[in-house]
This record gives C-alpha cells, structure tokens and sequence, in this order.
C-alpha cells in the first residue's frame, strides 16, 4: 500500500519524508489555500522533496483551459500528476493528458460510474473522497470496495487513491480491501504510529533496562 500525504504544507511534508515513508503527495485548491503559498513555488519544492507522484490540481472548468493548465503544470518536474475533476471536460481533459502521456488524478470522485469513466479515460488515479460520504450518511468505505472490484474486471491503468480519509481506521479498511493508495493529512498518517500499550510497553522496558546498569554503546 502507498502514502501520499495531502497537504501544501511544505514543513509538515518534509517532516513525514524522514520516516521514509512516503510515496506521493496529493494537493487540491483548498490545501494550497491553507499552506498560504503560491501554487506553482510549492508544487515545485514538493517535487524536489518527493520522488514520487505529486497531483496539482487545475482550476479552469472548460476542456480547453484545463488542457493549458494540465501541461503547464506538468511541465514543472516529471513527477507530477494532472488533478482534473470528475466532470465531463475534466473526464475528456483526463483522456487528452493520458495520450500523451501525462499522468492524471481524477478527483471529486463519489459514485462506481464515475470511478469508470476514469478509468476508461486512462487516469493513473481515481480518487473517491470517503470522508466526505461518511459525512452524508454514505458508506465511503462501500464506494472503494465496489471501485476495486470493478477495476479488477478490466485492464485499466488506474490506482485507487482513497481520498478525504479521516481515520487511522479509514487507512486499514483501504488496506483490507486492497487499495493502492491512500493520501491522509499527516495528522492521521501520525496517528497510525500511535498504541498506548506501546508507549507503556517502552516505559516499562526502559525502567528495567536502566537497573541492569548496562549500556549498548
Ligand atoms: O485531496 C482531496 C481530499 O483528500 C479532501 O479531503 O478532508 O477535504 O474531504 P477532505
């Protein structure tokens, strides 16, 4: 399974890179709001920190501004990956960017028939935002389930990238359902580190090995 973290926050990226890992990063329009930074500078020192796919989103609305957009932004590092929403130009600029051999994310993805059409667009990713279903009353967790399975029945190029995780549990239940990807805010990808019986554990282990009165270096 990959991480990629979804932020626009340059420190907190460069914080979770040191665990080693870390294998993308997913940005949207709002993440670059809050990191308060311009767009491009900071799609431009992510991928010199990140070897791996960085999705910057596009913002125009209309097929041919978005193809503009999409090879702008995809001239900036090879790593980067076209976001584009899951409407129908973002679908037919999603096609346009994959012939020629520009990766692309779609995002804003909440049905299987969406999932599909990305899929026959040829995206390197489809991101259905779980967290903001479960918000509604929906099952996130059903959507992504339903996704993989589908995708398992065809020879499409694209991952799934569970998206708007919320939950340590949101990560394992992507897991068990065999998900490529999942992009979580470093808040929740800390979080999965975390067991109180660990740190008590460690505690304990600690105490005893100080009264042995030895030392490994
Ligand atoms: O990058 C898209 C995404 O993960 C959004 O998450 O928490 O705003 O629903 P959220």
């Amino acid at each position: 399974m990959k991480f990629f973290v979804d932020t626009a926050d340059l420190s907190e990226i460069r914080k979770f890179a040191e665990t080693g890992l870390v294998d993308g990063v997913t940005t949207n329009p709002s993440l670059i709001m809050q990191a308060g930074n311009d767009f491009l500078d900071t799609v431009r020192e992510i991928c010199t920190m990140i070897e791996g796919p960085v999705s910057a989103e596009v913002t125009a609305t209309d097929f041919e501004t978005m193809l503009v957009e999409g090879r702008k932004l995809a001239k900036i590092a090879e790593n980067v990956v076209i976001k584009v929403p899951l409407t129908v130009d973002g679908i037919r600029t999603c096609k346009a960017l994959s012939d020629e051999g520009t990766m692309v994310n779609v995002t804003l993805c909440f049905s299987p028939a969406q999932a599909i059409l990305a899929g026959k667009a040829g995206a390197s990713f489809i991101s259905p935002f779980v967290g903001r279903l479960d918000d509604i009353g929906q099952d996130g967790m059903g959507l992504i389930a339903e996704i993989v399975s589908i995708y398992d029945n065809y020879d499409f190029p694209t991952e799934v990238l569970v998206a708007s995780v919320r939950s340590t549990q949101h990560v394992v239940d992507a897991a068990k359902i065999g998900a490529e990807v999942v992009t979580a805010p470093p808040k929740v990808l800390w979080q999965l580190f975390k067991h109180p019986l660990t740190d008590i554990g460690l505690e304990s282990f600690l105490n005893d090995w100080k009264k042995t009165g030895q030392s490994i270096l």
